[in-house]
């Protein structure tokens, strides 16, 4: 490999999990699709998505705070990409019925998972294994063959190792002919740094 390719490799293999997430989404979505917000937050994922799907496309998120979905709608509004966002006050949990419920819809090509609190939030409203575990099923069940779904989890903060435990032995346990799941996560910082997976369903 040439220096300068060897250097891209690993501008790629270190750059913010966050980043890398938004990249293996926005390879698998084109415009006109749908996309999953699992954990809407302050919106930076759900904006992102929007921006993906495009004007034909749409995007459901889910979130269990009002201060989220407020943040979100403002931040959707200045973008002026409210209208390709429905936003849900509800659990991600939920999101196997809402989907039943709302059956015009395309189903999903790509669901995002930043698992955890909402940053400048309530930290003590955090994603728990029981309702995070339900939703990764769904969305594994939802999202259309070739699609992906993308969890980026943190052991560090209080609840944290449990759930990153917990969604490690739900990806080990999915069949392979299924999807496959690729996990990253840099492991010699001194604070134990989040995991990003990647689940791609077969097609
Ligand atoms: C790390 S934040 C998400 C960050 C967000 N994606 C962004 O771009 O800003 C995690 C969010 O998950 C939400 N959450 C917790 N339990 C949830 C559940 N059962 N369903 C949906 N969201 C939940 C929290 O309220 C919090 O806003």
């Amino acid at each position: 490999m040439s220096p300068n390719g060897s250097r891209e490799f690993l501008v790629t293999v270190f750059a913010p999990i966050l980043a890398q997430a938004r990249d293996l989404i926005n390879r698998a979505l084109t415009p006109g699709d749908t996309a999953v917000d699992a954990t809407v937050g302050n919106g930076h994922d759900t904006l992102f998505l929007a921006e993906c799907v495009g004007p034909t496309g749409r995007v459901v998120g889910f979130d269990i705070q009002p201060s989220a979905l407020t943040e979100t709608t403002r931040r959707l509004r200045d973008a002026g990409l409210e209208e390709r966002v429905k936003l849900l006050l509800r659990g991600h949990e939920e999101m196997t019925a809402w989907f039943a419920e709302s059956a015009s819809l395309p189903r999903p090509k790509a669901a995002m998972f930043n698992l955890g609190y909402q940053p400048g939030g309530d930290k003590s409203v955090i994603t728990r294994p029981v309702t995070t575990l339900i939703a990764l099923a769904s969305a594994l069940e939802l999202v259309v063959p070739g699609g992906i779904i993308t969890v980026v989890v943190y052991p560090g903060h209080e609840g944290g190792r449990v759930e990153t435990e917990a969604v490690l032995s739900w990806a080990r346990a999915v069949p392979a002919h299924r999807a496959l799941v690729a996990c990253h996560q840099v492991l010699n910082t001194r604070k134990l740094g989040p995991l990003l997976l990647a689940i791609a369903k077969g097609s």
